[in-house]
């Protein structure tokens, strides 16, 4: 067990900084190995510091340490200054005027392979700072309420690093013996550390540009390795509807002249927002309709908006600290998701992000590692990037534009953003604007930053023939969590609307109101509470309830199969429509489940099937959602909705619900699915990804009927198809089924494809996330493969990740061979690339969920993790908190 390195930060014991940084002027003699850094910090004392203390503490980690110079006197001695393992202390510093500090070090980016600070990604130099990676550049206040300016000077040699970049403007620029060339950036905006980058490298270039509304013109450059240079068309655009887009819904302009962006191979996340220099992964930038498939396309102008956005919400307005980070990440994930809704289908986008809140977020809620969307402690903050954080902390905001409405919650984010421009603040800041610009009251609303777990909100209705009234009875509960044994009750706004039986709008009258709309938002703010509708039909209208998924809720409502397919045919609601076809599928497979349980012979409810049915042979204008209402909840969402998991009759059931679909509606399958079968090289336009999307997912069913004809469709399609979307929807039909030719299929694709690496993850993911028997052996020789690397994550997650994650019916084998595949892959990680390893253990945090036997073998791999030598602060914070 280690000891070292294990201090728990607490949010009660926030204080000022106790310096400032004014200015900040770095210089890097670049190497792969022995990177020099200068850096010259203008500093005085903070006057808003309660401490006297006379001394001054920096962050630094894995330095060298050459010199340090104050006030340009003799260089300190020995005597003045102290080191540890993670910080420098100088004894004294004055304490009534600026002073100016100098510091050398050298660092060696080579030996980076946690891929924090400054690390090499093939031949290329960059950085990534958030949190607290810029302590492993140089010593430096590195906290988010420390802004500076910085001046940037890069020296290096010009054939192996021509492209220099960091942040801002480039102001000069020069040559220097011993073919070196030097640059300067200038970034004229304050900024915290978290946010510097440079990059440098042989890099090309697409360029672009962009006109703000008030008329400046700004240059958009996307830096790739050569190769590449051919997959940047889809990110220019992506950035430029980003740009367009934050004008016309939030009123924000770009405030630099020069926004680049650098994809690069090796990335612990998605993307960084550094400030006119974000750091992308290739999977977020590269795209061509041959090599990245329609999901893909989506998922790049996400994130190409989401870093985008963060110019406004993260980097002009910060963080006071790292407790405060869903301020940035809630907000700009809201941001983002409203903007792929804008320019794909909001209705297809509400249910996906969802799907993906209902299954990974409310997990990791009602788990051992389960925090609220502000947390009050952490050991490791990079454990602290999390579903919460980011997705329950977007619904949190979407909740408060429900509550206060598109025109109020525009007014709230124009004070905000007026009233804290430059600043570093906190979650209460941007509710206390949006209060102040409503005349509103989210006094108990703040509650959801507070309080963890999901919340529970049962319904019942009465409704009463003689005075034509419907009464719902609401109540909220909210399960105990880690540290939070007692719940308040939350404002829960509820959207809800009434159908008539013959499927047409109920309007709904509240009491104590005189005015009847079709949908009405129930603020829900006690533990129970009842509101009454008047003026009703003759006969009991029928409830859609929780519409959009207005609130981070799970819905507790008895309903009966019929009524679900009612509301499946007739609700105007594109979210609660879907969700009905899901909970119908939902009993259908539960009760599937208790029957693989108890050896009973399995038989889909004709209910189901007919309802199906129904909505296959009905013509739809969006295709997209016409495929999501075909799409059974997956297996790690049945699981979720389970309190023990039984992996394997999860798969049995759900399988056998799709095997009985694709046999009883064979022919309609095969009719939809040649319809929608054009030769297509892949644009990126709706109408195109809809017919794509349908044509695959019955491909998907169709599949499962080991038929010869339906093998030859996949193999033709997987042999030629024109756009990855098609080609790799045909390799997962083959290599999820019995398929004949299943390895032959896979050697191709990788012939084809080897050179470019983003395409061969989805093979090695497609492989690891397979249901046929011989997976896990798969899994095993693919990680001697010559193309699997442990250093690079994109690889790690898509195969490591994959088995773990997406394949439970293997990682969670009886025999517990999946579990210790994982705990070797941890604890191998755990020295390489902490950040990587620690998310790799979350497979494991869930143990509780299963039963005893999987428990112990659950644990005992966790244990062993625990006490692995050397185990990273990061690793051990999950694992040892998922064992309390
Ligand atoms: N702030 C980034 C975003 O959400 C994500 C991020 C945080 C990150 N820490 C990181 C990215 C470390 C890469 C590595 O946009
Ligand atoms: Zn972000």
């Amino acid at each position: 067990m280690r000891d070292a390195n294990l201090h728990t930060i607490y949010l009660k014991d926030y204080t000022a900084p106790e310096y400032l940084i004014h200015n900040v002027a770095l210089n890097f003699v670049l190497d792969e190995e022995k990177t020099r850094v200068t850096s010259r910090l203008t500093m005085s004392r903070n006057p808003a510091s309660q401490s006297r203390d006379q001394s001054l503490t920096l962050a630094g980690e894995n330095l060298i340490l050459i010199r340090i110079n104050l006030n340009d006197g003799n260089d300190l001695t020995e005597e003045q200054y102290q080191l540890t393992h993670d910080s420098l202390i100088i004894n004294e510093v004055p304490q009534q005027q600026n002073f100016i500090l100098i510091i050398e070090n050298l660092i060696n980016p080579k030996a980076n392979t946690a891929l924090e600070g400054l690390y090499l990604s093939n031949s290329m130099l960059c950085t990534q700072c958030e949190a607290e990676g810029f302590r492993k550049i140089t010593y430096f206040l590195d906290r988010p309420d420390v802004m500076a300016k910085f001046t940037t000077t890069l020296v290096a040699d010009k054939n192996r690093y021509p492209v220099l970049l960091s942040n801002g403007n480039k102001v000069d620029r020069g040559e220097l013996p011993g073919n070196l060339h030097w640059v300067t950036w200038e970034d004229p905006f304050n900024k915290p550390c978290y946010l510097f980058a440079l990059v440098a490298g042989r890099l090309e270039c697409l360029e672009d540009s962009f006109t703000t509304l008030s008329g400046r013109r700004i240059s958009l450059q996307i830096f790739v390795e050569k190769q590449d240079i051919d997959k940047c068309g889809h990110a220019m655009q992506s950035l430029k509807n980003a740009m367009r887009w934050d004008e016309k819904v939030y009123g924000r302009e770009y405030d630099l002249d020069l926004y680049m962006i650098v994809a690069v191979s090796h990335f612990n996340m998605g993307a960084m927002e550094n400030k006119g220099l974000n750091v992308f992964n290739t999977k977020f930038v590269l795209a061509r309709p041959d090599t990245a498939t329609d999901s893909d396309y989506e998922h790049i102008e996400g994130v190409i908006g989401h870093e985008y956005f963060h110019n406004w919400t993260g980097n002009r307005i910060t963080c006071r600290d790292w407790f405060q980070l869903s301020l940035k990440e809630g907000f700009t994930v809201f941001r983002d998701q409203e903007f792929t809704g804008d320019r794909t289908s909001k209705a297809v986008k509400r249910i996906e992000d969802v799907n993906m809140l209902r299954t990974r977020q409310f997990a990791e809620d009602a788990g051992p590692l389960a925090h609220p969307v502000r947390p009050e402690s952490y050991i490791e903050i990079n454990n602290f990037y999390t579903l919460t954080v980011y997705e329950k902390g977007a619904e949190v905001v979407r909740m408060i534009h429900t509550l206060l409405g598109a025109e109020g919650f525009r007014k709230g984010s124009d004070l905000y953003f007026e009233r804290h421009d430059g600043q570093a603040v906190t979650c209460d800041d941007f509710i206390k604007a949006m209060e102040d610009a409503n005349a509103a009251d989210l006094k108990q609303f703040r509650r959801w930053y507070s309080q963890a777990g999901t919340p529970v909100v049962s319904v019942q209705q009465h409704y009463d023939q003689a005075t034509k009234t419907l009464a719902l009875t609401l109540r909220q509960s909210c399960p105990p969590t880690p540290g939070q044994a007692v719940k308040e009750p939350l404002h829960i706004p509820v959207r809800i609307g009434l159908l008539n039986s013959d499927g047409s709008i109920a309007s709904c009258l509240m009491q104590g109101t005189n005015q009847a709309t079709e949908e009405v938002i129930l603020p829900l703010t006690q533990s129970e509470q009842s509101f009454t509708f008047e003026n009703l039909p003759a006969s009991k209208p029928i409830l859609s309830i929780l519409r959009g998924f207005s609130a981070p809720v799970k819905l507790v409502l008895e309903r009966s199969l019929e009524e679900l397919a009612f509301l499946l045919s007739y609700d105007r609601d594109t979210f609660n429509r879907w969700e009905a076809g899901q909970q119908l599928a939902g009993q259908i497979i539960s009760g599937l489940i208790a029957d693989v349980q108890q050896g009973r012979e399995l038989q889909v409810n004709p209910v189901f099937i007919k309802a199906f049915k129904q909505v296959l042979e009905q013509a739809w204008d969006d295709l997209s959602y016409f495929s999501l209402l075909l799409s059974l909840p997956s297996e790690t969402y049945l699981a979720e909705q389970m309190q023990f998991i039984d992996v394997e009759a999860i798969h049995k059931a759900r399988e056998c619900v799709a095997l009985t679909l694709a046999e009883q509606l064979q022919a309609q399958f095969k009719t939809l699915y040649l319809a929608n079968n054009r030769e297509e090289s892949g644009q990126f336009d709706a109408g195109a990804i809809g017919r794509r999307r349908i044509k695959n997912t019955c491909l998907g069913y169709l599949g499962k009927l080991e038929n010869k004809e339906i093998q030859e469709w996949a193999t033709t399609a997987q042999n030629t198809a024109k756009n990855m979307t098609d080609q790799i929807a045909a390799l997962a039909v083959i290599v999820n089924n019995p398929h004949p030719a299943r390895q032959s299929c896979l050697d191709n694709f990788y012939r084809q494809w080897q050179a470019e690496a983003l395409v061969i993850d989805k093979w090695f993911a497609l492989q690891a996330s397979s249901p046929m028997p011989d997976t896990f052996a798969k899994v095993l020789s693919l990680m001697k493969h010559p193309a699997f690397d442990l250093k690079n994550p994109n690889r790690v997650r898509a195969l490591i990740g994959a088995f773990s994650q997406a394949n439970p019916l293997h990682f969670h084998a009886a025999n517990g061979q999946g579990y210790q595949f994982l705990a070797d892959q941890i604890i191998a990680l755990n020295s390489l690339n902490p950040q990587v390893a620690s998310r790799m253990v979350n497979a494991l945090t869930s143990w509780r969920r299963y039963d005893k036997a999987r428990q112990e073998l659950m644990t005992a791999q966790l244990k062993r993790i625990i006490s692995t030598e050397a185990i990273s602060g990061d690793v051990y914070e999950v694992a040892s908190k998922s064992l309390l």
